[in-house]
């Protein structure tokens, strides 16, 4: 059994990873109306793996025997309208995730619920590989600048993202 706290807590993050999903197609659209059809299919797996992410919460609030409360958002709003901008807004989404599951996890450690900070674990080294990766893209992205050819190879070497099951919690 989960505490309330932790409960509501955990609602609030399903909304967070939706939120994320949503974001992400939408960038996923962006990147495809500016012609970086490689890097829009990259998105929409983030897009993907996301909703994994939500669903995830969702089954461990069931098996606990707490109450799953799904709600509504904000509208995502793709700031940039170009691949390096769109990039730099997901790291900053990120880090923002990452806070999130820091707090869960202090309220987790807090309350000694030792099998939830294990679930959770997955989550802070889901956290550190997401902010890696992005971290990295948007390197190579400025050093890349507004080479053609650069910009070509990137394009296609993130098209070449495997998509997750959307439905497969275990991802
Ligand atoms: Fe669900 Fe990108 O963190």
């Amino acid at each position: 059994m989960i505490s309330k706290h932790l409960n509501d807590e955990l609602n609030q993050q399903i909304t967070y990873e939706f939120y994320s999903s949503h974001l992400y197609l939408a960038m996923s659209s962006k990147l495809a109306s500016i012609d970086f059809v490689g890097a829009a299919t990259w998105m929409r797996t983030q897009a993907d793996e996301e909703r994994v992410h939500a669903l995830k919460i969702v089954d461990y609030i069931i098996e606990t025997g707490g109450a799953v409360v799904i709600t509504g958002f904000e509208d995502p709003t793709v700031k940039d309208d170009n691949i390096l901008g769109i990039f730099e807004q997901s790291l900053e989404h990120e880090k923002f995730v990452t806070g999130r599951i820091n707090l869960l996890m202090d309220i987790a450690t807090e309350e000694k619920n030792y099998s939830a900070v294990n679930f959770l674990n997955w989550f802070v080294d889901e956290q550190v590989e997401e902010e890696t990766t992005f971290d990295s893209i948007i390197r190579s992205l400025k050093l890349i600048g507004n080479s053609g050819t650069g910009l070509y190879q990137i394009d296609k070497e993130l098209g070449s993202r495997v998509s997750v099951g959307a439905t497969n919690t275990q991802a």
